[in-house]
């Protein structure tokens, strides 16, 4: 089939959804999911988004953009980062009044707690900045935005895999897509393309993120020759339960939960004085790190494996119940424990994705360093990066970037398409995708793909994880060109064209090998320590040589890079203290 939209958005998280909802207000536009919208990650986000509405203790947007700069380690561009702290007491209302069910102050209001990084005064102490819907603020923010994009007449495809993007002379013109219920490829036209594709969690062993979240916008744009931007900095988030992965907001710490290591001592005091628990959490997740070095971690055995104790019970059975009755669940299902009585066994796990897909603050993809873009392609949400989040995110920060950024890429589409035209559709625009899908089925037997995904996911989190040095990234990298060659000999057994599901793992897979190479590839280069990328070889920040975007293409075999300057107007970089 060939399906023609003035506005496609592919993916349907809270960035896709909102950038819909604006886009449809002028555009006959389409969302493209591999999900049904409402299982889309975003639902994963549990702890609250920031803004500075001051309902419980005086606050400000300045502040917030304070503390994210300082957060990020002084990488996010500064501009955008006013744009976001701004934006978001705009959207937080705004999402009040689409509807959603915001936790109230005893007075009305809605409800705000502490999270980490966030402070009054310029560091002095944390903030309850938090607006949150217990811990299902994520949930709610897709079912508000799906419902209203279902009023606005948006067209959702739900379960559509993109294979392929158009991009002729600088211009995206549309998209090769397969439908995973009958196996069928089709093509969609569009004057203006968004891609809302989520992060790529999924190339790390353990990791809070969904199965779904394979990086497919990020990696088929790098394949058609887009850049991407500081790849090397991928969150952890301290708090995933032990083994598992699984995320346990940090609104746990705001609500008073504190991390213990096996002499039942608050190692966060030694690390962040000021916040404690509350500090960001690159350096949270490197101080749980250092105590298992130390021989701190519960089990004493020094193994990477080891974990911390997050004990929630001096929140109280009745405030659990209230503001983290999922974490209550979770921790009871998963572990059979109670976390009113007992501590949780927890350790970092891969959260979040800072780099991507470089943008302007209009959700314009960049082409390169100069700010040029591309003609009708847009991203927004994690697979982008504007940059405000620099080299490491504040906890409530994505929620933000990607009601902010959606709305405001929704609203350029619709601008765009008013005047644009449609970019010619290559009569055989379906032959790369078919070829592809031709060769995955041809019979001869190569490597298992399931083999190659385990060896990623296992060399990503020990060299290319939490601490990193020349030699580790130097092997990964290697070990990863060559799991990416193996690719190519992949097969799959299953031949049904209905619901392969075996075809789109493979799919997903192509996706997280070309962006762990990425990953490694800007990593290794970076000689020096900033926010989540920690460099035990050059362990300090220097600014001199790397207050720099860096930028990575996939250029045939090899890793083109290059770099791009950081806007520091508003606040001159500074060493990070907590
Ligand atoms: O800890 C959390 O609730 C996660 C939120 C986030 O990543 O912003």
């Amino acid at each position: 089939m060939k399906y023609v939209y003035d506005a496609i958005i592919v993916g349907a998280g809270g960035a896709g959804l909102y950038a819909a909802l604006e886009a449809s207000a002028g555009a006959k536009t389409a969302v493209l999911s591999k999900l049904h919208p409402l299982r889309s990650h975003t639902g994963a986000a549990q702890g609250g988004i920031g803004a500075a509405l001051g309902n419980l203790e005086e606050d400000k947007p300045e502040w917030h953009a304070f503390d994210t700069i300082k957060g990020g380690d002084y990488l996010a561009d500064q501009n955008a980062v006013k744009i976001l702290v701004e934006g978001a007491v705009e959207a937080v209302y705004h999402l009040e009044n689409m509807g959603l069910p915001f936790s109230r102050t005893a007075d009305g209001k809605i409800d705000q707690r502490r999270f980490g990084g966030h402070t009054r005064n310029f560091g002095e102490a944390p903030v309850m900045r938090a607006c949150y819907a217990a811990d299902r603020t994520g949930h709610m923010i897709l079912q508000t935005l799906y419902q209203q994009c279902i009023k606005n007449g948006v067209h959702f495809f739900d379960e559509y895999i993109v294979m392929e993007v158009l991009i002729e002379n600088g211009k995206c013109n549309g998209l090769v897509v397969l439908e995973l219920a009958t196996g069928e490829l089709h093509t969609f036209q569009a004057k203006a393309v968004l891609f809302a594709t989520g992060g790529f969690g999924r190339m790390y062993k353990t990791t809070s993120n969904a199965y779904a979240n394979t990086g497919d916008g990020p990696a088929l744009l790098a394949r058609a020759g887009v850049p991407l931007m500081d790849m090397e900095f991928f969150q952890f988030h301290p708090t995933g339960i032990y083994g598992m992965g699984i995320l346990i907001t940090e609104a746990v710490r705001g609500e008073g939960g504190i991390l213990l290591n096996r002499n039942g001592e608050r190692f966060m005091e030694e690390y962040a004085p000021t916040l404690v628990d509350l500090a960001p959490r690159d350096m949270v997740s490197r101080a749980i790190l250092t105590e298992i070095r130390k021989g701190n971690g519960i089990r004493g055995d020094k193994k990477i494996d080891d974990f911390v104790y997050l004990d929630a019970s001096r929140i109280g059975r009745e405030a659990i119940g209230k503001k983290i009755p999922d974490i209550a669940g979770f921790c009871a299902t998963y572990l059979g424990i109670d976390i009113a009585e007992k501590p949780i066994p927890v350790q970092p796990t891969a959260h979040y994705a800072m780099g991507g897909i470089p943008t302007d603050t209009q959700g314009r993809v960049l082409r390169d360093a100069s700010g040029a873009v591309y003609e009708g392609l847009y991203a927004a949400g994690e697979c982008a990066c504007v940059s405000v989040h620099g080299a490491n995110r504040l906890g409530t920060n994505s929620l933000v970037d990607l009601i902010v950024f959606g709305k405001r890429s929704g609203r350029e589409m619709a601008g765009f398409v008013k005047d644009a035209g449609f970019g010619p559709m290559p009569v055989s625009a379906e032959d790369g995708a078919r070829e592809k899908l031709g060769r995955l089925a041809d019979g001869k037997k190569g490597r298992p793909a399931w083999e190659l995904g385990e060896s990623m996911r296992e060399t990503m989190m020990e060299k290319v994880g939490v601490n990193r040095t020349e030699e580790g990234m130097r092997e990964a990298l290697s070990i990863l060109r060559t799991l990416r060659e193996e690719f190519g000999e992949v097969r799959i057994a299953e031949k049904q064209g209905e619901f392969n599901t075996e075809l789109s793992g493979v799919l997903e897979l192509e996706n997280l090998l070309d962006l762990a190479c990425l990953t490694a590839a800007s990593a290794e280069r970076r000689t020096e320590s900033r926010g989540a990328h920690m460099r035990e070889d050059f362990p300090e920040r220097n600014d001199g040589e790397w207050l720099y975007h860096s930028l990575i293409w996939l250029d045939g075999g090899k890793y083109r890079m290059d770099r791009k300057s950081v806007d520091i107007s508003i606040f001159k970089p500074k060493p990070r203290t907590y």
